[in-house]
């Protein structure tokens, strides 16, 4: 049986545009209440450490005035991880912010950053936040993360969906067959799998036909797409696309 399939929404972009005039808005946290009113089952940002989007007040007004789930996207950094500590996000995902963190496609290098990674995940765990780990959709990195104890395995999306957008058929068969196989080892594994990075509508309804996906995190398509047609509008066309991958039938 399929379950269902949630949808976060990533505001980051939201206070890219607003960091350009150095201002206030448009507000992010403005953004993710709208998000939720609209059907987003969570609100995803990434404190960066550059602070080149979201920064450190915005993440405390997100935690204190959304009613849905927040995913804290952070580096491992012990001042991440005091900020997590500090705020209690219902998630963590670790995603990488330095070359070096990174495997070749993209994903957190949790394999040869193991030693480096747990002691952060069990600081999170600890701290009662779930941890989730974005990699890339590979059994030996999916063994890691089951290793390293991660409940949720989000799966990085990106070369699927470059290769999509630029017409390489081929490859993007074979990143989409990656991507399955991933998500139903990762499944069987234990692991709650989500996806994300690079997804939009025709790309998100491809991929909610995968049934062990429990969640998809999309923010810069959407936010691109609000410009023309309003947040709301982009949204509920999002959960069409993916209520329609999930369940073809209707
Ligand atoms: N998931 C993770 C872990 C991310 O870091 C990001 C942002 O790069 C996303 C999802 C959303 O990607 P996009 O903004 O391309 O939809």
């Amino acid at each position: 049986m399929t379950g269902p399939l949630r949808l976060g929404v990533n505001i980051d972009h939201v206070a890219t545009v607003r960091n350009a005039r150095g201002g206030a808005l448009p507000d992010p946290v403005r953004a993710a209440l709208l998000a939720i009113e609209s059907g987003a089952d969570g609100i995803t940002a990434h404190l960066r450490e550059d602070r080149r989007h979201i920064r450190d007040a915005d993440i405390e007004r997100l935690k204190a005035e959304i009613s849905k789930p927040l995913n804290f996207e952070m580096a491992a950094t012990d001042e991440m991880v005091a900020m997590a500590r500090r705020i209690k996000p219902h998630a963590a995902c670790l995603v990488p912010e330095k070359r070096e963190e990174r495997t070749t496609e993209g994903g957190l290098d949790i394999v040869g950053g193991r030693d480096h990674l747990k002691p952060f995940i069990d600081a999170l765990r600890g701290e009662g936040v779930r941890v989730s780990l974005f990699v890339e959709a590979d059994r030996q990195v999916l063994d890691m993360a089951a290793e390293l104890n991660a409940p949720v395995v989000e799966l990085h999306t990106g070369s699927w969906c470059e290769a999509v957008a630029h017409g390489h058929e081929a490859a993007a068969a074979r990143e989409l067959r990656r991507l399955s196989e991933g998500a139903a080892y990762g499944a069987s594994l234990g692991l709650e799998m989500h996806a994300g990075h690079g997804l939009d509508f025709a790309t998100a309804e491809t991929l909610a036909a995968v049934p062990d996906f429990a969640e998809f995190n999309i923010g810069h398509f959407l936010i691109g797409e609000a410009i023309f047609t309003g947040l709301p509008a982009a949204i509920w066309t999002m959960r069409a696309a993916m209520e329609r991958g999930r369940n073809p039938a209707g």
